[in-house]
């Protein structure tokens, strides 16, 4: 289950920051195509169990197959996210290599390296049945990456066909640059492995908490009274979509409509990165629940790797090998920021129809830690906001999210606040009536 040179080479960041950073348009449409396929699917299923007026419960498990399944095409490609095994272990192995995680930091150190093996079987099967599905894929484009660069040599142009454009054609480049240890099919369906344990539970928990805090949460205005966000939500779609949504048609699957799908608002596709970046009271909302949801108590774990350890402003000496890291969660709910920055505010740092620009919710500080911060920050920050906001964008405008009173108590998971995703969900949706 190993990938030998996660800690000692950084190409799996490098292709995420090479391909997600300024997603293509194609990139971006498949998301989105595949994005509202996937919730329309599993809506399909969902809504056999409403109730007698429409509402029907929305469940984190859904979420997360809504979130692999649109990652996987927008990173691996059509044929790997639309294989429903390859999507199964995919979450399966997720799901299990942090179970395992989180059990082996519990266990005492004396029967750590004894019971680790155990713990770690299961996603191991997974990452076995990960690779051998993801093997045909990766061997037909190694080969081809091989053949391209001998045409090169060559001087034969003409033979030269490109990759697809996705991040596993950018990791299989970077680990041929790297020569023959690192380019196998192991080591990038490792990778590959790593990129949905990084991408899929994250992203999906920040939905989570996002539909929990629209059925929620209130905001004051002028007049005082208090009110939900979601109307202001939406009305800021149809404005951007008014102006800065082209009806172009960017990928191929924009043309797959979902057979069983009921009409869908006219909105719901065609948002390019320029009219997600314009959603501002959006990015702000996003930005709040990262904030205040997605941060456990530290962040920025590092440990000192110089040999002589390393001395900082304040003389303080820390030797080689020791832990680090930055109280997050308490920087950023500190006053000295924001006089109410213990508060959840949706707008914060902007709201609806407003131009000047406050920090977006994918730039990170040293008061904002969701992300990481410096060298390090997650590279998948930019697609991983933009999935967010084109789910919410989907549910605001096709679904109703009943109302909440008092939103639900996030269960501790040790440190963490995860949204109450076992059980029954708490969070009802009922599809709205599209003109
Ligand atoms: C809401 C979703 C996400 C959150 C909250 C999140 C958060 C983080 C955090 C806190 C770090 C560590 C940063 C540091 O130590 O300074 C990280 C690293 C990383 N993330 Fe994300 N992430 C998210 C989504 C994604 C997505 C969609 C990808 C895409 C594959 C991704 C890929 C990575 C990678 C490759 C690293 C390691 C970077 C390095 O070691 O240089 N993340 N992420």
């Amino acid at each position: 289950m190993q990938v030998p040179f996660l800690s000692t080479h950084i190409y799996h960041a490098e292709a995420v920051r090479a391909t997600m950073n300024n997603s293509t348009p194609e990139m971006l449409a498949a998301l989105e195509d595949e994005l509202i396929l996937a919730f329309e699917d599993e809506v399909s299923e969902l809504e056999k169990a409403a109730d007698n007026d429409g509402w029907f419960r929305y469940p984190a498990d859904a979420g997360l197959r809504i979130v692999s399944r649109s990652a996987s095409r927008a990173m691996f490609g059509i044929g790997l996210c639309r294989n429903e095994a390859f999507n199964k272990l995919t979450i399966e192995f997720s799901l299990g290599f942090a179970k395992a995680g989180f059990a082996g930091m519990l266990l005492p150190n004396s029967v750590r390296n004894v019971l680790r093996p155990l713990l770690s079987r299961r996603p191991r099967e997974s990452a076995k049945r990960i690779t051998e599905i993801m093997r045909p894929e990766l061997e037909k484009r190694m080969r081809r990456l091989e053949s391209n660069l001998k045409a090169r040599e060559e001087g034969r142009s003409g033979d030269i066909v490109p990759l697809p454009a996705d991040t596993l054609s950018c990791l299989i480049e970077e680990t041929h640059k790297h020569g023959p240890d690192h380019f196998t099919v192991e080591n990038i369906a490792g990778c590959c492995r790593i990129y949905s344990f990084v991408a899929i539970h994250s992203t999906n928990l920040c939905i989570f908490h996002s539909l929990l805090n629209l059925a929620s949460l209130t905001y004051q205005q002028d007049d005082g009274q208090r009110a939900s966000y979601v109307p202001s939500l939406r009305d800021e779609l149809s404005e951007i979509y008014a102006s800065e949504v082209l009806p172009t048609a960017t990928s191929e699957a924009r043309h797959i409509d979902h057979q069983n799908a009921p009409k869908l608002h006219p909105f719901s596709k065609g948002w390019t990165g320029a009219a997600l970046d314009g959603l501002r009271g959006l990015d702000s909302f996003v930005r709040e629940n990262l904030r205040m949801k997605m941060q456990g108590p530290t962040s920025l774990h590092r440990t000192v790797a110089a040999d002589g350890g390393i001395t900082l402003k304040s003389g303080l000496h820390l030797p080689k090998g020791t832990f680090i890291a930055v109280p997050a969660r308490s920087i950023q709910i500190h006053e000295s920021n924001d006089p109410d920055a213990a508060e959840f505010n949706g707008w914060r740092t902007g709201r609806p129809g407003q131009a000047d620009k406050g920090d977006a919710a994918t730039t990170t500080s040293s008061t904002y830690f969701p992300f990481g911060t410096g060298k390090h920050a997650c590279p998948g920050r930019f697609f991983a906001v933009k999935e967010i906001k084109l789910v919410l964008k989907h549910i605001l405008l096709n679904y109703e999210i009943k109302e909440i009173e008092p939103r639900p108590k996030d269960p501790n998971l040790f440190v963490y606040q995860i949204p109450p995703t076992r059980g029954v969900s708490p969070i009802l949706l009922r599809r709205r009536k599209v003109q």
